[in-house]
């Protein structure tokens, strides 16, 4: 299959023309950040240059700093932890659902001490974490839950939409994700406190910057005067280049299409999925909607007579679309292995048991097909795959 984005056509193309004959003077930045906390039902929405850049921003406005203790899964991309580093704060893993793969909330009250912050679960493979208990924890004890959605848009947690549960939640725009910038992402609040500080963390410390993408800029003469004051601390600076925001605006307007195609194809997967006693795909409670960012399933490799190589092997000569892995678990990547801390934590096997077991199964196939037939042909693919090993 050709590499091409199909998911971007004329309108992109016509809002980064608007955007130029504009003036790049931010005005997309402001529509964009307006529809999207529209879209998503809250008050407040910063957009940034990736998904990263915005957990680094949310985790700064919640006053995250050296030593702090944030709990997050092992199972998701290294952001999530990292972005608790970059701030000098210590990640603590709590480990996972054997069955939907996501954050345990058992085990993040276990990991709770004086020191803990704040929670980041993930909505992984497009999937809410178990957001009611999680939120419990955080009133018991007074700290901050950031949702990390960059694979979940419009995903639900019995009726709420995945993202606007906890204090803040964010969003990548990342190639892949269900709608793209090439790189970018959002952040997303209902506290104008959280907002107005994570929007000044993402540039510079600036010092006129407000909660909302409307509040007026100061007057020229303001700043322009040589003893105007622009920063009020040092960060990054993690603008959204107003191309990407254009940009943005028309993905944004096709999210609903992009997200029913990903469940549409997940449905023709578990359709020939559902009779096969070794490969479980994510476990989906019913009070929830997994928007699929991928179709993720574990391979019961004991059951099956089957490695996940050779599983891939078979799949790929039929004629297979190839597939991911999940990532390695963040604290066995060789960028933090071995890191000890002053509270006495140390990344070392054994720290997340069932994701240490259910990591090496995962398989995740692909659901951001623009055909449908396409998906259908995979699917048989898989059914076929399936057939030769139970042969
Ligand atoms: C779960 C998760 N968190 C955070 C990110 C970071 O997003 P970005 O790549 O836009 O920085 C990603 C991106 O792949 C992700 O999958």
């Amino acid at each position: 299959m050709s590499e091409k984005l199909w998911r971007v056509g004329q309108r992109e193309l016509d809002y980064i023309k608007e955007a130029l004959d504009l003036g790049l003077t931010g005005v997309m930045n402001q529509k964009l950040e307006y529809e999207f906390a529209k879209k998503m039902g809250v008050k407040y929405a910063v957009g940034v240059n990736s998904g990263t850049s915005a957990l680094h921003s949310c985790l700064a406005a919640m006053g995250i700093g050296q030593g702090d203790e944030v709990i997050v899964p092992p199972l998701t991309f290294a952001s999530t932890a990292f972005s608790v580093l970059y701030l000098g704060g210590v990640p603590v893993f709590a480990d996972i659902d054997p069955d939907t793969f996501n954050i345990s909330h058992e085990d993040i009250a276990r990991k709770i001490t004086s020191r803990t912050k704040a929670i980041i679960p993930v909505s992984l493979y497009g999937l809410s974490a178990e957001m009611d208990p999680i939120m419990e924890i955080a009133d018991t004890y007074d700290i901050f839950v950031l949702e990390d959605c960059a694979q979940c848009f419009l995903g639900k947690y019995k009726g709420k939409t995945a993202g606007t549960i906890g204090h803040m939640g964010i969003f990548s725009f990342e190639r892949s994700k269900h709608m793209t910038t090439g790189n970018g992402g959002m952040l997303i609040t209902n506290d104008a406190e959280l907002a107005e500080k994570a929007r000044k963390f993402s540039i510079l410390g600036y010092s006129t910057l407000k909660a909302g993408a409307y509040e007026t800029k100061p007057p020229k003469d303001i700043i322009q005067d040589p003893n105007f004051e622009r920063h009020l601390f040092v960060s990054p600076n993690y603008r959204l280049p107003e191309v990407c925001a254009a940009m943005a605006l028309a993905q944004l307007e096709q999210l609903d299409m992009f997200v029913d195609r990903r469940i549409k194809i997940a449905k023709i997967y578990s359709n020939v999925l559902s009779e096969c006693e070794w490969l479980h795909s994510q476990k989906t409670p019913e009070y929830t909607v997994n928007t699929y960012f991928t179709y993720a399933m574990k391979l019961d490799s004991q059951k099956a007579n089957v490695s996940w190589e050779q599983f891939r092997k078979e799949y790929l000569e039929i004629g297979g679309d190839p597939y991911y892995a999940a990532w390695k678990l963040t604290y066995t990547e060789p960028a933090i292995q071995g890191m000890k801390f002053e509270n006495g934590i140390e990344y070392k096997p054994g720290l997340c048991p069932i994701a240490e077991k259910i990591q090496p199964q995962i398989i995740q196939l692909k659901t951001n097909y623009e055909s449908l037939d396409y998906a259908k042909k995979q699917a048989e693919i898989i059914s076929q795959t399936i057939d030769k090993i139970e042969k």
